[in-house]
Order: C-alpha cells, then structure tokens, then sequence
C-alpha cells in the first residue's frame, strides 16, 4: 500500500541540504530550516497535498517531509471523492496518503465531511428527496471515520457552513440545511463524535480577515453559531479558519480578528489556521515586487493569530505555487501566494512562515 518512499532520516537531511542551497541561489537569508516541531506552544505546521502530486514529484515530497508535521488531503477525503456511488468507496489515494504519514510520522488532519461542494450525484438526489434519511450521512460517517479513527486527529465536519446573505441566522442554505433544516450542524458533529470518540471536532469557514461588511458579517455569524452549539453542550473542539488572504481586499482587520478570536477562544474552542495562501492583487509587478506583498501580508496575519494562544497550527493551502488552486487571470501565469515558487524554491513567504515560528520556540 506504502509508496517506495524514503524513511524520514535520509530525506530529512538531503532536503535540509537542498533547501539551504536554494535559499542561498535566491539570496535569502536562509540560515536555517523551518522547525519541523513548533515545539514552544504546541504549534505545528501543516500543508495541503494530493497524494498523486506528492508520489511523483520528489521535490515537493523533499519539501513536505523538511517542513510541515501534518497533511490536509486537498482533494481525496472528500465525499464525492470517497463515496463516488452509494456502494462504492474509493479509499486508495487516502490510504496511501496515510500510508506515507504514518512513514514518516506526520499528522493527518481529515477535510472534509459535510461540504455542498463535494456532494456525489447519488448523495445530492437522495438530499432532495421530500423525506431524506438522514442515514446518507449516518452511513457515510461511519464508513469513513470509522476506517481512519486513529489515523486522523482532527476533522473539518462541517465546511463552510456561513453565508449571511442567505438567511437570517447567517447559516448557509446548503443541501444539508434544506434537507434536515440547522439542526444537521449538531447531529453531524454528534454522529462524528460517536464513529470517532478521539477525533477533534472543527467547523471550517472563510473570510474572517477583513475590514468589509461581509468578512465582519461572517465573523459575527460564526459567532453565533458557536455560542449556540457550545450552549447546547454539543461536541465540538474548535475553529478552522481557511485564511485565503487577499491583497485586494485591503488591510487586514487585525483587531478585529483578534477580538473574533478571543472570542472563540473563551467558547472553550481551538483555533487552526487551515488553508493559509495569498491571492495576488497585480501579477504584472516585478516578481520580487510581487513576493515581497505576498510575504507582508503573511507576515501581518501570522503577527495578529500566533499571539493567540488558542491557534494551534498553521496549514498551507499547497506549498508550491505549482499545485495552488489561485489561478490568476493570465494563463501563462501563475498566483505566488504560497511558501515556495513553482520551481519548488522558497520565496520571501517561506522566510516569513520559518522565522514567525521560529521566534515562538525562541
Ligand atoms: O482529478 C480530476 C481530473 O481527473 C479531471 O480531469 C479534472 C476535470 O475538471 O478534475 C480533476 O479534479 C479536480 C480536483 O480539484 C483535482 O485537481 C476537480 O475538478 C476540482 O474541482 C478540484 O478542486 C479542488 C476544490 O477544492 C474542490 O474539491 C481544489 O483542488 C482544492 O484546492 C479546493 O479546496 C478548497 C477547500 O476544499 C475548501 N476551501 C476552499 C478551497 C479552495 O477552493
């Protein structure tokens, strides 16, 4: 099942090496690996793969195994992915995804349960029927918490499940809320906390960051809904917060995501920071010029969510600009919002993420 993959020992230190020769070719001051254990308050560092980039692209495997202490299937945890008709499973990618964590002892963070962006055909039909069976999302619960309960630590149950501009209580109206109504929310994480007892527990959401409107509107919301479900003492054990950072939607509103994230935090609730890049304003400045944004934007937002100490790791949404999903407008180009350029070289962002956890362990 294990990919032929090196042990850890040996890829630790030939990416260590390759990583301070990049560096150096880039003229950065590159004087040091990230830390592979944020050991200082239990913070680690994750990324965002799919299992076939990683099996056939060493560099980013070097990349993953010299940085990060947990992975986010990107794509193949998904339901519509996992359960792609009612009584057939595809497991193989996670599996195998698991398979090389367990190798080379990473964590495993599972994205994502409940999301209407990865409903299988089968699985919306049955949804939209007058009366749904909630054993839809009973059975496929089981299935999949059940197969990887001790193998994934933490779970996005519910993703994205705000959208203020849909109802009053700021729930999305997604396919779940119009089949069994805003109760799917506690009866998802009960159904999870029953398949998997040890599992922590996250609602995922996006724009938090923000100074607009929307972003304070969504804040808020969220709010709420925490409030609600901590109140009714349904199983829950924190936040993830996507933080796709966006160079055109202005400052950050650092206090305020600071106060949103006390906030939480006195609910008792973890936060993580689960999908972290940057989408770029203008890709028609000088590269360095454009780099240096990306990492000025990081650096603002990791200053404002690792002082919390309720954050407890920090996960890229990809670690090379080859695999991100921004795709800016241009097809010859590509968005650099992620720690290292498409040629697997580390840009001013990789500095940014290494030296802010760096001077946590300090
Ligand atoms: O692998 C198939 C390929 O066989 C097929 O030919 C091709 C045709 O479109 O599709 C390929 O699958 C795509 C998959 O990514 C792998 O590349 C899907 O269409 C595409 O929808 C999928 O996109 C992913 C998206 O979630 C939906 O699952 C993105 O990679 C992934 O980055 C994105 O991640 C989301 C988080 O889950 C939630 N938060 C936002 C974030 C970004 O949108």
């Amino acid at each position: 099942m294990s990919l032929a993959i090196g042990r850890r020992p040996f890829l630790f230190g030939m990416a260590t090496a390759v990583l301070l020769v990049r560096g150096a070719a880039e003229g950065f001051a590159a004087s040091g690996p990230m830390p592979r254990r944020m050991s200082a308050p239990g913070r680690f560092l994750g990324t965002s793969l799919r299992f076939d980039q990683l099996a056939k692209d060493s560099a980013l495997r070097d990349a993953v195994l010299q940085d990060c202490d947990m992975v986010t299937p990107e794509v193949d945890l998904k339901w519509a992915a996992i359960q792609p008709a009612r009584n057939r499973f595809n497991y193989r990618p996670v599996d195998e995804l698991i398979a090389f964590s367990t190798d080379n002892r990473l964590r495993v963070h599972g994205h994502t349960l409940l999301w209407e962006q990865s409903i299988p055909d089968w699985a919306r039909a049955d949804l939209a029927q007058d009366e749904p069976d909630w054993d839809v999302v009973g059975g496929y619960f089981r299935a999949v918490l059940g197969r990887y309960s001790g193998a994934v630590d933490t779970w996005d149950v519910i993703n994205e499940p705000i959208e203020t501009s849909h109802r009053a209580d700021g729930l999305r109206a997604n396919s779940f809320l119009r089949a069994f109504g805003p109760d799917y929310i506690p009866r998802a994480l009960r159904e999870a906390r029953a398949a998997a007892p040890r599992a922590r527990l996250l609602l995922n959401e996006y724009s938090f960051e923000y100074g607009n409107p929307v972003d304070e509107a969504r804040r808020n919301a969220m709010l709420r809904l925490l409030g609600k479900l901590r109140a009714a003492d349904i199983p829950l054990d924190g936040l993830g917060m996507q933080a796709h950072l966006d160079l055109a939607k202005g400052p950050l509103a650092t206090r305020a995501l600071r106060r949103f994230m006390q906030n939480v935090a006195d609910l008792g609730l973890d936060l993580y920071v689960t999908e972290l890049d940057v989408r770029e304003r203008n890709i028609t400045l000088p590269v360095a010029k454009r780099d240096q944004l990306v990492a000025d934007e990081t650096k603002r937002y990791l200053a404002a969510v690792l002082d919390q100490p309720a954050v407890k790791g920090i996960t890229t949404w990809g670690l090379s600009d080859r695999y991100s999903w921004l795709i800016p407008p241009r097809a010859d180009a590509v968005n650099r919002g992620l720690p290292y350029n498409s040629d697997l070289q580390p840009k001013p962002m990789y500095f940014v993420l290494r030296d802010a956890l760096a001077n946590l362990q300090a």
